[in-house]
């Protein structure tokens, strides 16, 4: 390289001395360099984006403040499915209501889910039973799975049993999501706890599949041929009449699992 800048003409050599000027002090194993810096608008970029760069990580993965595009798009879906949801289940919980959102296949999918976080601790993710008893099978401790005898037991609990009321903790539509998903369930037989109280005589949503008739005749027939034959539709006295049983069953169920 020396050679060839010494055997160019002046015009080179005069490059050579301008670039002489700009070559740094330092000298690696004869490797020598100029101070280039970088251009204003690129280092201004660079520590930007580092400084936004760091923003980000604390926001979003540090304090965990920041929401991200799945989350904010979760939310929203959530948010109109609760709109639905309270469409289809009017203002007012009645058995029918209660029915129409059981036979809502979105809805369940959704309150499946609910289920599987605020009750999947004690009842099992498909509501096999674990702490509490299977919901799945054809045998009820607390009167009939009625639509609004499960809404009567998830909202005010069975304090003395160790089923925690839910009124405050959930919304009345996802009280109402819960309680169609129980009765959806019921008579799925998931393989889980053994059967605990009395073989049920009546099918939650028997009253909104029916297709003949009004759903409020339909509901009200249901609703009193299930009366008599249910030792009683009020989930505390029912649980004072099977409370003799109910130690024997529940001990060895929680040694159990
Ligand atoms: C802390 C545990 C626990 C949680 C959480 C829990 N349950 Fe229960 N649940 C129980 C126990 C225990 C019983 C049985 C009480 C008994 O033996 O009388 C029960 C009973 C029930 C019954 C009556 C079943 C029958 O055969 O009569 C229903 C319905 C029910 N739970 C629904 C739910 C729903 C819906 C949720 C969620 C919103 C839920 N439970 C959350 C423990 C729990």
């Amino acid at each position: 390289m020396n050679d060839t800048s010494q055997n160019k003409p002046s015009a080179a050599a005069d490059e050579a001395a301008i670039n002489q000027e700009l070559l740094l002090n330092h000298e690696y194993d004869g490797i020598r360099e100029y101070d280039n810096p970088m251009p204003k608008w690129w280092v201004w970029i660079f520590w930007g984006s580092f400084y936004f760069a760091l923003g980000y990580f604390v926001h979003y993965h540090l304090t965990g403040n920041g929401e991200s595009v799945a989350q904010a798009y979760d939310a929203e879906e959530t948010a109109a499915r609760e709109k639905e949801a309270m469409a289809v289940m009017g203002s007012e919980v009645t058995e029918e209501s209660l029915a129409r959102l059981m036979t809502d296949e979105k809805m369940m999918t959704d309150a499946a889910k609910l289920f599987g976080q605020r009750c999947g601790p004690c009842h099992g993710q498909k509501g096999e039973g674990l702490i509490g008893p299977n919901l799945t099978d054809e045998v009820w401790i607390h009167g009939q799975p009625q639509l609004m005898n499960i809404h009567e037991v998830v909202s005010e609990g069975l304090q003395t049993k160790g089923m925690p009321p839910w009124k405050r903790q959930l919304s009345p539509i996802e009280l109402g999501k819960v309680t169609a998903f129980v009765g959806s369930i019921v008579g799925t037989n998931v393989p889980g706890k053994a059967p605990e109280g009395n073989p049920i005589t009546a099918r939650p949503g028997q009253v909104a599949v029916a297709p003949s008739g009004s759903p409020a005749t339909a509901a009200s027939a249901t609703a009193t041929t299930a009366a008599p034959s249910s030792t009683t539709p009020s989930p505390t006295t029912a649980a004072t009449a099977t409370a003799p049983t109910a130690p024997a069953n529940a001990a060895p169920a929680a040694t159990a699992h």
